[in-house]
């Protein structure tokens, strides 16, 4: 509801279109289904897609802005493929020009997976990875704990 708030005044006040594209449930399914023509666009394909809609948009005075609602890994035997389940899944997503992104529940669920995307893939995105409820309560030897609210 905010955020329809927030892109609302945003278009009030600059006036020009501004375009969503919105992913989420990605589940590393970063593979096209060759066996089906209307689904088969890989990520590299969106990434392609995202890149040009957006230089277009802009030409035009148009905005885009591009979220992710999470949910990266788990899903394709890519995301198990790396020592640290979703680890290429996370890597490749990095591709991606996203004005915002967060966690999926699919994220916090293994504690590599938790620690990988703390420790790298958020650092990436920095401010433009957004959660207010994930938070590293303590290490405990080579274990580090999270609690979800
Ligand atoms: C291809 O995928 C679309 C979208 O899910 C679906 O509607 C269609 O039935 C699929 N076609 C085949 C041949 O599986």
């Amino acid at each position: 509801m905010l955020a329809l708030i927030v892109l609302a005044v945003a278009a009030l006040v600059y006036g020009a279109p501004i375009h969503i594209l919105h992913t989420t449930d990605v589940h590393s399914w970063v593979d096209a289904h060759p066996h089906n023509s209307t689904l088969n666009a890989d990520l590299g394909s969106f990434v392609s897609f995202s890149e040009r809609f957006r230089t277009m948009a802009l030409g035009d005075g148009d905005d885009v802005l591009m979220f992710d609602t999470g949910d990266f890994i788990q899903g394709t035997g890519f995301s198990d493929a790396s020592e640290i389940v979703g680890q290429y899944a996370y890597d490749v997503t990095t591709n991606l020009a996203y004005d915002a992104l967060t966690a999926g529940n699919h994220d916090i669920s293994v504690d590599d997976s938790v620690d990988y995307m703390v420790d790298t893939f958020i650092p990436h995105w920095g401010n433009t990875f957004v959660t207010t409820n994930i938070y590293k309560i303590l290490t405990f030897g080579t274990t580090n704990i999270y609690k979800v609210h």
